[in-house]
């Protein structure tokens, strides 16, 4: 089979670990005897600087036709004051494609539960699925900015909840059958909708338990008890902040990947992590977040489940070897730990 990548790099550590990432979908693709092609297109802040555009036209086609679409990250100090941001191109072709989905996985290891800042004893075993609702909510709401009044509007239609919903249910029936609805139905309006349509539609999973968490008590328990959750799906932000959050109790925001799916086939990947200006150029970025989207691109839009699993149990290897970035306390480059993942790769 043939698979065509779009790559967009993007700024600060988005291309050093979009590097690492395709060195390892490329050797997985060898393996497999997938024909992988791959373009680079200029997008975030660099597409500002030569285009005057986060998202040029160019750079959206490529994208929409591409089999799959790799990010690495964008944003940083020098488009923090300008009309245009980098984050406005982020948000457009998640829209344009239509990704409504936002899977966040966070698996902590064991041999890193040291490196968590939580006592061992809480954070081992927790395998969490964030589901984070990714094309509308309060980032796609109706804005209204000016020097003494700002508003952002925090709009939910029912179908929208019910198909991010959808995809969060069929994930806890894949897994251990727990789902966690989060919002703040004690307060928004937006929430009660999103809670009576996550209830409407758990009638067709009886065997999914559902529960509902409000958003200010979640962020205690994730840090309290943080295996008692298994998938959990939230509305835009909520789900934004509470996987930052989450991602500290597996050691380090550079290991958490995502996949953003819609309908088809077609997915968006991009670690969860941002362009991180204090350590871009340094080589010190880990790449683990990146290398784990590579995964899910494989799984989730190439059909190739088998490569997925190898890719992740030869990065699960490497962290175990003690090949790291300094962020988990080792001393190697980004691309040091992204060639060690490649030759597990290569000996699996
Ligand atoms: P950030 O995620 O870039 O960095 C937060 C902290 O985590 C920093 O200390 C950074 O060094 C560290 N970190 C992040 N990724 C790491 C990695 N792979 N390895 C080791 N350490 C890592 O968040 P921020 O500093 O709030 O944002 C910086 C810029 O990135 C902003 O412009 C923001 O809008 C943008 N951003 C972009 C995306 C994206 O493109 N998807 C996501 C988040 C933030
Ligand atoms: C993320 C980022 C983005 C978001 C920003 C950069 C717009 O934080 O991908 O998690 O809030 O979705
Ligand atoms: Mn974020």
């Amino acid at each position: 089979m043939s698979l065509n990548v779009v790559l967009l790099p993007g700024d600060g550590i988005g291309p050093e670990v979009t590097e690492a990432a395709v060195k390892v979908l490329e050797a997985a693709c060898a393996a497999e005897g997938i024909a992988l092609h791959t373009e680079s297109h200029d997008f975030g802040g660099i597409a500002i600087d030569r285009h005057g555009d986060p998202l040029p036209a160019g750079t959206l086609d490529a994208c929409l036709s591409a089999d799959a679409i790799f990010l690495g990250a964008v944003g940083g100090p020098k488009w923090d004051m300008t009309p245009i941001r980098p984050e406005q191109g982020l948000l457009r072709i998640r829209k344009e494609l239509n990704v409504f989905a936002n899977l966040r996985p966070l698996k902590l290891l064991d041999c890193l539960a040291e490196m968590s800042p939580l006592k061992s004893d809480r954070v081992r075993g927790t395998d969490i699925l964030i589901v984070r609702e990714l094309t509308g909510g309060l980032y796609f709401g109706d804005r209204e900015e000016g020097l003494e009044r700002a508003t952002d509007s925090l709009v939910y239609t029912d179908a929208e909840v019910e198909r991010v919903t959808r995809i969060a249910f069929e994930a806890a029936k894949g897994r251990s059958g727990r789902l966690t609805s989060v919002d703040k139905a004690n307060v928004l309006a937006s929430s009660r909708l999103w809670r009576s349509t996550v209830n409407r539609i758990a009638k067709d999973y009886p065997e999914v338990a559902v529960d509902h968490v409000l958003v200010d008590a979640m962020a205690m328990h994730l840090i309290q008890r943080p295996s008692r959750f298994d998938v959990v799906v939230t509305e835009n932000l909520f789900g934004d902040i509470l996987s930052d959050e989450a991602s500290v109790i597996a050691g380090s925001i550079g290991l958490l990947g995502s996949a953003s799916l819609g309908e088809g086939t077609r997915g968006l990947y991009e670690p969860i992590h941002g362009s991180a200006p204090d350590i871009a150029g340094k080589g010190k970025a880990n790449p683990i977040g990146a290398i784990m989207s590579m995964a899910m691109l494989l799984r989730f839009s190439a059909g190739a489940p088998d490569a997925a699993d190898r890719i992740e149990a030869a990065a699960e290897a490497v962290i175990r070897d003690h090949v790291r970035t300094s962020d988990l306390g080792g001393t190697s480059s980004t691309q040091q730990v992204a060639d060690a993942v490649v030759e597990k790769l290569m000996a699996a």
